[in-house]
């Protein structure tokens, strides 16, 4: 082949663990619930710029600090970063990676969250508690895009590297990490059934 791939843009998929999903994740899902129902000010930020849902990004965002089941969550979520920034060949320095941000999102039917990045970090990611069958899943959009002047658009038929956008299926027990730069959103929840994912920044210090 005279044509080969160059500054891929990678995307990490993983089961959390190899088994026990199932209790780890019903035990996570009503420690979420409960945070919703104790967090009056993440409920407060959350109707203004989460319509319809529950996030604890403003007001409770260090979870992994406060809750043993997230410090447990984030000792499991390490071991995947660390995973890979390997696979990305990335040169730590010898500094450790830390979790700096851990956050709840609770989607109910119609909430959606628009394209985004995070930034203050180098790897990112989402940890999916529940998800009921048909939600939405998370779609990444090509970080060239807006690079692409006077390309002409992809075949209907292009092989899913060459299109714009991926989207990855949520799927509960499932970890996906990507770099902090990579914009991507979650389309809206159409079915009447809470989708709850836990997100998470990490950084290099
Ligand atoms: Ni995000």
């Amino acid at each position: 082949m005279p044509t080969r791939a160059w500054f891929p843009t990678f995307i990490y998929r993983e089961p959390l663990q190899p088994s026990g999903l199932a209790r780890f994740n019903a035990e996570l899902g009503n420690e979420c619930r409960r945070l919703r129902a104790f967090d009056a000010a993440g409920r407060r930020w959350s109707a203004k710029n989460y319509p319809g849902g529950y996030t604890s990004y403003a007001s409770m965002n260090e979870l992994h600090r406060f809750s043993s089941t997230f410090t447990g969550l984030e000792k499991k979520l390490t071991r995947h970063v660390r995973a890979f920034a390997r696979a990305l060949d990335m040169d730590l320095r010898g500094r450790a990676i830390r979790m700096t941000d851990c956050w709840v999102n609770i989607m109910p039917e119609t909430t959606a969250h628009s394209l985004h990045l995070h930034p203050l970090s180098f790897i990112s990611g989402t940890y999916y508690v529940a998800t009921p069958p048909g939600c939405p899943g998370l779609k990444f959009e090509d970080p060239r895009l807006s690079k692409f002047m006077a390309a002409p658009p992809k075949l209907p038929e292009a092989r899913p590297v060459n299109r714009p956008h991926v989207t990855f299926p949520a799927e509960a027990g499932q970890v996906i990490l990507f770099e902090s730069w990579l914009r991507h959103e979650v389309t809206a929840n159409r079915v009447p059934a809470e989708r709850i994912s836990i997100s998470f920044n990490y950084n290099w210090t």
